[in-house]
């Protein structure tokens, strides 16, 4: 278990979960560092807060991005541009050698309950929903740059403490409930119960190098 008052480096914070996210973290008292591409978008101030404006295309901010930082959490996504480019693959083999520079461990990812895990297949219906739903709403190419960091962190990161998260999110509803680790269950979540799942497996030694899905506890 992490020290209980961390340093948070949340990426993608003005996004549906990670709004969420940000959120929770700073009511758990710890303190966030967060990029935000368009100012226009820093929904909160806090003085545990610090926004940093920037993309993760930027190079050259990188190591200076994970400076002191304990946990980074990437909540990132941009479906259009990754029907064309692995744009979170390419970041993150950029990050995890900025986080061993600056002696930062921890790294939490959030992908989807369509993504294949390593060197597995996905069971049938979860194929036929993929490529039939999420085909539809030109997300195959989200969930290939997320199959191809799984592959990543599985192959060339054994020494960080990454975990994955295959969330199948569905609302932005009240909350449904408590989601629990599963390998085989996926529960339609919402955004905000995503982000409470996210806090609690980021803190959680027993998720490390795991890509498991999340489902509704009964
Ligand atoms: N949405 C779903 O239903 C769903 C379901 C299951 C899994 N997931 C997974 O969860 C992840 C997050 O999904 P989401 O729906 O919460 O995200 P989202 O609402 O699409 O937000 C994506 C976030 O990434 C940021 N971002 C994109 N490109 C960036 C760049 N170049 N530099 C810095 N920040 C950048 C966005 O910033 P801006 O605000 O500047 O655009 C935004 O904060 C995705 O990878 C997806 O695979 C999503």
């Amino acid at each position: 278990m992490l020290n209980s008052k961390a340093v948070f480096l949340v990426l993608g914070a003005t996004g549906r979960t990670g709004r969420h996210f940000l959120s929770l973290v700073l009511e758990n008292g710890h303190h966030v560092r967060a990029l935000v591409r368009n100012p226009e978008k820093v929904a909160i101030q806090h003085p545990h807060l610090e926004w940093r404006q920037g993309s993760i295309s930027d190079d050259d901010k990188l190591d200076d991005l994970v400076r002191g930082v304990d946990i980074v959490v990437s909540l990132l996504g941009n479906a259009s541009l990754q029907k064309q480019e692995k744009i979170n693959t390419q970041f993150v083999k950029r990050l995890i050698p900025a986080m061993r520079r600056q002696g930062v461990k921890r790294f939490l990812y959030q992908a989807g309950g369509f993504t294949k895990p390593y060197k597995q297949r996905l069971p049938l219906m979860t194929w036929i929903l993929k490529n039939t739903m999420a085909r539809s709403r030109g997300l195959i190419g989200q969930h290939k740059d997320n199959e191809a960091v799984i592959e990543y962190l599985v192959e060339e990161a054994p020494d960080i403490e990454w975990m994955v998260h295959r969330a199948a999110i569905i609302s932005d509803g009240p909350s449904k409930g408590t989601l629990k680790r599963s390998k085989t269950r996926t529960g339609l979540a919402t955004f905000g119960d995503c982000a409470a799942y996210n806090y609690a497996l980021v803190m959680d030694d027993s998720a490390l190098h795991t890509t498991d899905l999340s489902c509704y506890s009964k």
